[in-house]
């Protein structure tokens, strides 16, 4: 039996170790799945602080509980180091590191080539390795298994590659981990098999497809579709300002169509580490093939230009009253991307706020999730938001809909409110003040 073909009784049996590298918000939530299914998983990252606190059962990703984590650290399952040197201990290993853009918005593969390279300087026969970063189709096969093979070893037989793309949504209370199915394809049908054998055990289903490059597709096409999509919606607001209508009760109203329509929502831009970044991975890769990726250049155009018109309308808004930005107090509720998270990476507010500053307004910002904040050279504190804070700003400009914000407070107590996000649909009282995008 082929060291491969012996992993299958080692993951049947729980005796597979599993190996994380990248104990973000993706490897974290994975690294304590596998622990829980009962495997010995070791996670890998550069970042010591964060291996402290996984070594010491404290949780810094907000889907996982301390507690979960301390059970598994406990029980023996579950450790992290920074030593790579330990890689050949893993029989499966997952690459969950970041997949950025460079500042000229092209791919940004280093953290994944150093990644790579580092499982390639100590592959031994037997490893599968799994891509798990979302990334342009053929980094797999193009980038992936030549690094690999680089060691001498040889794909099929001494060692399994696959990807099988993360589709976690951080904050997500309906769909954790298991709830969304694993898709996987593997680079020959044994790596698919294994793959999808490994997941089995913590995914209620996998999906295989017939190739690396499948899947890494399936990705893109996700999150460009909610990135199109959201770029629609953000146009239909841009529509509905000129023609003088609430564009939320236009999608409200075609959203109780049951069929041919799904709801997409307008906002002051996107954010995440996902859906602003990921389809110009695909729209790079197809630059190098003559193809140009039309719907995705227009997308980002709409839903890059959303913070300009967010600070466009604040500037309107104050100025109906004599008020200039420059030196107004602007209040921003809420700076992580997206409501319940503490994540501000590519945030809109982080736009928003650096072009008021530009414009000399006097910001502050209240967020339940996000304690500090540093937008170009300038450190910023949350603060609460008290009546007296509430009161004493020109403007409260909502950009994230947090649901700990009590919103009727909020209209009850500040001048002005520019609503970004449609928060302050179900409040009654002080609606004249609100305007929305
Ligand atoms: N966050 C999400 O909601 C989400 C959802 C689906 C897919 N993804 C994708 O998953 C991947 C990881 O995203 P994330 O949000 O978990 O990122 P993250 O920044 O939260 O975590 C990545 C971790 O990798 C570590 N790291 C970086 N380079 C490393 C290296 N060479 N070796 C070891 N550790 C290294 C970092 O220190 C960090 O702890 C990305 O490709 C992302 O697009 C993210």
């Amino acid at each position: 039996m082929s060291r491969l073909e012996e992993l299958k009784g080692r993951i049947e049996s729980r005796e597979a170790k599993i190996g994380v590298i990248g104990l973000g918000y993706v490897g974290l939530p994975l690294a304590v799945e596998f622990a829980k299914a009962g495997f010995s998983v070791v996670g890998f990252d550069l970042d010591g602080e964060k291996v402290r606190a996984v070594e010491a059962g404290t949780s810094y990703i907000e889907d996982v509980r301390s507690q979960d984590l301390a059970e598994q650290k406990k029980a023996g399952r579950l450790s992290a180091t920074t030593d790579f040197a330990k890689l050949p201990i893993a029989d499966v290993i997952n690459i969950c590191v970041p997949t950025p853009l460079t500042r000229t918005k092209d791919p940004d593969v280093s953290h994944m080539a150093k990644a790579i390279e580092d499982i390639a300087r100590r592959l031994r026969s037997g490893q599968l390795v799994v891509l798990g970063s979302t990334t342009y189709p053929g980094t797999t096969s193009e980038l992936l298994i030549p690094m690999l093979e680089s060691s001498g070893l040889t794909i099929g037989t001494d060692f399994s590659v696959a990807f099988a793309p993360e589709r976690i949504d951080p904050g997500n209370t309906k769909f954790g981990v298991h709830d969304v199915p694993k898709v996987v394809g593997g680079e020959t049908p044994l790596c698919t098999e294994l793959a999808s054998q490994v997941y089995k055990t913590i995914f209620d289903q996998v999906v295989p497809v017939s190739s690396t490059a499948c899947a890494e597709m399936v990705k893109l096409l996700e999150n460009t579709f909610r990135a199109i999509n959201i770029g629609l919606a953000n146009e239909v607001a841009l529509m509905c300002d000129r023609l003088d209508l609430d564009v939320w009760e236009v999608i409200e109203a075609a959203a109780t169509k049951p069929y041919g329509f799904m709801k997409f929502l307008p906002g002051p831009g996107l954010g995440g580490h996902c859906i602003p970044v990921d389809p110009s991975y695909l729209s790079w890769k197809m630059k190098s093939l003559n193809f140009s990726a039309r719907f995705i250049e227009l997308a980002i155009d709409v839903n890059t230009s959303m913070p300009r018109h967010v600070t466009s309308k604040i500037t309107e808004l104050l100025n109906e009253d004599r008020l200039p930005v420059n030196g107004s107090r602007v209040l921003i509720l809420g700076v992580a991307y997206k409501p319940d998270v503490g994540d501000v990476r590519e945030s809109p507010a982080i736009d928003v706020i650096e072009l008021l500053q530009q414009m000399g307004a006097d910001i502050s910002y209240h967020d339940p999730h996000v304690s500090e904040v540093q937008i170009e050279d300038r450190g910023y504190k949350s603060v609460d938001l008290s009546d007296d804070v509430l009161g004493s700003c020109d403007i409260a400009v909502i950009v994230t809909n947090h649901s700990a914000i009590d919103w009727e407070r909020v209209v009850a107590r500040a001048p002005r409110i520019f609503d970004t996000r449609n928060a302050t649909a179900g409040v009654r009282e002080g609606r004249e003040r609100i305007r929305k995008l």
